[in-house]
C-alpha cells in the first residue's frame, strides 16, 4: 500500500488525503493517520473514491458509531445514509446556509462524511468550510472572556426537507466549545439552529449572534472545496461549520452522507 499523504490546502483548515483506497479495509495505522489529520486540519478531502453504500458505511464506522438523522428522510435500505440531491425540480437544497450538523440534539454528531456521485457539468456546487477555532482565536481576549461561560439554545426550526414535530427537538450547548480531543476552543453557535444566548435580553442575544454569524463568514477562516465525481469531504462537526453553494440550478448534484454519532 502507498503511504497516506496529507497535503494542507490552507494553514488554518482543510487537507487533501492521498495514497489510500477507501474501498479496502483500512489498517489500524491508516485509520489513526486519517484521524490525526482530521483532528489537525478539521476537514479532509479524498478524490476518486468510487464506494458502494456498504463501503461508505464501513469507512465511517471506523471512526465511531453512525448517526441516524431524526428528522430527514434517509436511504430506503441504509438508515445511516442521507441522500443529498438537487436538480431542476428542487425548491431548496440541504445545507445552503452556514451550520454545524444537528446541533439541536443533546449530543451533536462528531462529524460527517459526504461523497458526491454526480456533480454539475459546468462547475459550481462547491462546499465552504469555516474553522471555528480560527473564528474564536480572531476575537479579542475580552470578548472571548465574555463568551466563555455563555450557553446557547439550539432548536430545529421549520426547515425544508425536515419532518416537523409538534415539539421540535432542542438542546443547550456552550457558546465556546472546548474540543474534547484537541483541547482547542472554537465558537459553537450557528445560524441554522442556534436560537438565543441564555441569560441575555433578546436584543443583546440577537446582536451578539448576528455579529458572530458575520464574523464566521470571514474568508480567512475558510476552505472552499470544488467537488469532482466520487470525491469525499470528511469534516469535524465540533470545530467546523459548512455551507453548500447552490449556484448550479437547474443542473443535478447528487451524493450521500454518513454522520458520526456524538457521545451518549
Ligand atoms: C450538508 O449540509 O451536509 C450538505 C453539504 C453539501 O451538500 O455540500
Amino acid at each position: 500500500m502507498n503511504a497516506i499523504t496529507v497535503t494542507p490546502i490552507t494553514p488554518r483548515i482543510g487537507a487533501e488525503i492521498g495514497g489510500v483506497d477507501l474501498r479496502e479495509e483500512l489498517s489500524e495505522a491508516a485509520v489513526e493517520r486519517i484521524r490525526e489529520a482530521w483532528l489537525e486540519h478539521q476537514v479532509l478531502f479524498f478524490r476518486d473514491q468510487d464506494l458502494t453504500h456498504e463501503q461508505h458505511i464501513a469507512f465511517g464506522a471506523r471512526f465511531g458509531e453512525l448517526h441516524i438523522h431524526p428528522t430527514v428522510p434517509h436511504h430506503p435500505k441504509h438508515p445511516e445514509v442521507l441522500i443529498i440531491h438537487a436538480d431542476e425540480n428542487s425548491r431548496s437544497v440541504a445545507g445552503d446556509g452556514w451550520h454545524s450538523d444537528v446541533t439541536f440534539e443533546k449530543s451533536p454528531p462528531l462529524g460527517s462524511i459526504l461523497r458526491l456521485t454526480e456533480i454539475p457539468p459546468n462547475g459550481g456546487g462547491a462546499t465552504l468550510f469555516s474553522s471555528m477555532y480560527s473564528a474564536y482565536e480572531a476575537l479579542s481576549p475580552a470578548f472571548q472572556d465574555f463568551l466563555e461561560d455563555r450557553v446557547a439554545l439550539h432548536r430545529l426550526g421549520k426547515l425544508p426537507g425536515h419532518r416537523q414535530d409538534a415539539t421540535p427537538p432542542s438542546a443547550q450547548h456552550p457558546v465556546v466549545l472546548t474540543h474534547p480531543e484537541t483541547g482547542r476552543k472554537g465558537l459553537f453557535v450557528n445560524q441554522g439552529f442556534t436560537k438565543r444566548i441564555e441569560d441575555l435580553s433578546r436584543e443583546e442575544s440577537s446582536a451578539i449572534l448576528q455579529y458572530l454569524y458575520k464574523h464566521i463568514e470571514n474568508p480567512n477562516f475558510q476552505v472552499r472545496f470544488h467537488w469532482s465525481e466520487n470525491s469525499i469531504a470528511m469534516w469535524d462537526n465540533r470545530c467546523v461549520q459548512h455551507l453548500a453553494t447552490w449556484d448550479y440550478f437547474p443542473a443535478t448534484r447528487h451524493g450521500y452522507r454518513v454522520t458520526l454519532k456524538g457521545p451518549e
